[in-house]
């Protein structure tokens, strides 16, 4: 098992300081993303050399929608040029590109080219990415709860079949295990949202740097600091 060579079977990255990286350098907020391209780019490759299986990436959330109309749609196009131009590189890799979030909220051009990616890719064994897009945890949890309710209410499931599972299983994310491993560029300590029941045991990392400068080494630094951790799950060591 991975676990026991201490490397992350899954690793969830909040991709934050596009922004802060962009007016540091007296750019446009967009400039900042296309920057954030690359770091994606090395960070499936340090993922795919160290063997983790799972990589999601926070993308877009809920609350992103607020921002000025000209940064989502950059970002919309943004996405949309980088699933048809990163698609050759992520099938000779072996990446299966998933999705998790609503994503009836986006436009028909960018809905199309998601479906044609994960379409594209859906055969890749080496690792699943899963692209965190209009995604905010309440929403999962809600949506999720939802699901429930309509079986409870069909006579499908009774009340007190409820289990922990039963919520795990009726999220986006039910097909894959919960991130052993979360990091946060930037600096900033929160979850903002992301992966909020997933997140459980998850151990959690902050490096300082913005997400645009973000390298191979960088993920690296991740993976050796997550090795170093102490994971108990709850329990006692040894017993
Ligand atoms: C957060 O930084 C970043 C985003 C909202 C967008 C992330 C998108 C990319 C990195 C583009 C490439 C991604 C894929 C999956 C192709 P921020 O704008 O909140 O930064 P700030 O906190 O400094 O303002």
């Amino acid at each position: 098992m991975s676990e026991q060579k201490r490397i992350p079977q899954h690793v969830a990255i909040i991709m934050d300081g596009n922004g802060r990286w962009a007016e540091l350098r007296g750019k446009e907020r967009c400039e900042g993303h296309a920057a954030g391209v690359e770091p994606v780019r090395a960070s499936l490759r340090a993922a795919v050399r160290h063997g983790v299986k799972f990589l999601t990436l926070y993308a877009f959330s809920t609350e992103n929608w607020g921002r000025p109309a000209a940064e989502v749609d950059a970002l919309m196009e943004l996405f949309c040029q980088c699933v048809v131009n990163e698609a050759p590189e992520l099938i000779r890799q072996g990446v299966r590109v998933c999705m998790i979030g609503e994503r009836s909220r986006f436009s028909e051009k960018v809905q199309k080219a998601l479906s044609e990616i994960e379409r594209q890719t859906a055969s890749g064994e080496t690792l699943t990415l899963i692209l965190a897009l209009n995604y905010s945890s309440r929403s999962e949890i809600t949506r999720a709860v939802q699901r429930i309710a309509h079986r409870v209410a069909t006579g499908e499931l009774a009340p007190e079949q409820i289990c922990e599972e039963t919520l795990s299983q009726a999220l986006d994310t039910a097909p894959w295990p919960d991130p052993d491993l979360i990091v946060r560029t930037s600096g900033e300590q929160r979850l903002s949202n992301f992966l909020l029941w997933q997140a459980s045991y998850a151990e959690l990392w902050f490096p300082e740097v913005l997400w645009p400068d973000f390298t191979e080494k960088e993920f690296d630094r991740a993976i050796e600091e997550y090795a170093r951790r102490d994971r108990r799950f709850g329990l006692v060591k040894g017993k």
